[in-house]
């Protein structure tokens, strides 16, 4: 097996760092230097070639530059010699993982095109958005879980009682699933649906045995909020005592704290794939047990 070592980008260096720790590895000399105008500059000192280089670096905001950052490195790293594996703890676009309405981009497939072209021979995520997106890969992939760190949080940390595990839509209903049977809740699924156009979401009621219980709601991703904002404000209404959020990727765009909280929202978890205030569940270890598993 050929020597390896870490790059932790910029967007993920704590991560990259953790991740290096875990596997024992030592951090690649190099440097990303942004000019003033936003361009990056990517400089390798220490010499890769015939090693495997783990290049962790989420795609979170600003995600055309941390996903370009992502591809410098990468080039220039395989250019050199090195065998590179993308690291992509939250990967960007992968919602966009087909035609939703005639004439979009296919942007998650663009994602994997490029990737490809410059060099990257394999890519290992978490929590994918959805399994299917991985397919748009010409090279190997995995997706990486992070639901049994959530539960073990949640189980440490949230102190709940009567619980019930609500996933907010279909498509993600596999994953909340999942984690309501580790955690050992009831799983109850919504029916959301978003307007294309507007974005803005709206989920269908029905009844939901959800009175006096702490409801967790499970999401991928918490983005603009919209989406957990509607779940807590269903079963808020059906008299819930508690709405908690979980999620892996938290990007928490502009104001969606505050809509959550206006929710009744008091509680939101989500773990460091993307860093920020609310990432308090740690994915390092899932992440450097699966790279264990793969060869060089
Ligand atoms: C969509 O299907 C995803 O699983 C999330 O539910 C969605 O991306 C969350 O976005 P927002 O927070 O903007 O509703």
């Amino acid at each position: 097996m050929a020597e390896r070592v870490v790059l932790a980008g910029p967007a993920s260096e704590e991560l990259g760092r953790s991740v290096a720790e875990k596997l024992g590895l030592p951090l690649l000399d190099a440097e990303f230097k942004v000019f003033p105008d936003g361009e990056t500059k990517f400089t390798v000192a220490d010499r890769v070639s015939g090693k495997g280089v783990l290049v962790v670096q989420s795609t979170h905001h600003p995600v055309d530059q941390h996903l370009f950052q992502l591809l410098l490195a990468s080039h220039r790293l395989s250019e050199e010699g090195a065998k590179v594996t993308a690291v992509v703890p939250y990967l960007a676009y992968a919602r966009q993982d087909k035609q939703f309405l005639p004439g979009e981009g296919v942007t998650l497939g663009v994602v994997a095109h490029m990737m490809r072209s410059v060099g990257v021979r394999r890519l290992v995520t978490v929590d994918i958005h959805s399994a299917e997106g991985l397919a748009l890969f010409s090279f190997p992939t995995y997706s990486v879980s992070a639901i049994p760190s959530l539960v073990a949080y949640a189980r440490e940390s949230l102190g709940l009682k009567d619980t019930v595990v609500i996933s907010p839509d279909f498509g993600g209903s596999k994953r909340t699933e999942a984690f309501a049977s580790l955690y050992g809740a009831p799983f109850l699924q919504l029916s959301k649906s978003r307007d294309r156009t507007s974005g803005e979401v709206t989920v269908r009621e029905s009844k939901l045995d959800v009175e006096g219980k702490e409801v967790v709601i499970v999401d991928d991703i918490i983005s603009t909020g919209g989406t957990v904002n509607a779940a807590a404000q269903t079963v808020m209404k059906q008299g819930a005592k508690r709405a908690l959020a979980i999620c892996v990727h938290g990007l928490f765009v502009g104001s969606a704290v505050e809509i959550l909280e206006r929710a009744s929202v008091k509680t939101i978890v989500s773990t460091n794939t993307v860093p920020g205030r609310f990432s308090q569940v740690d994915v390092s270890d899932a992440i450097a047990s699966h790279l264990r598993t793969l060869e060089e």
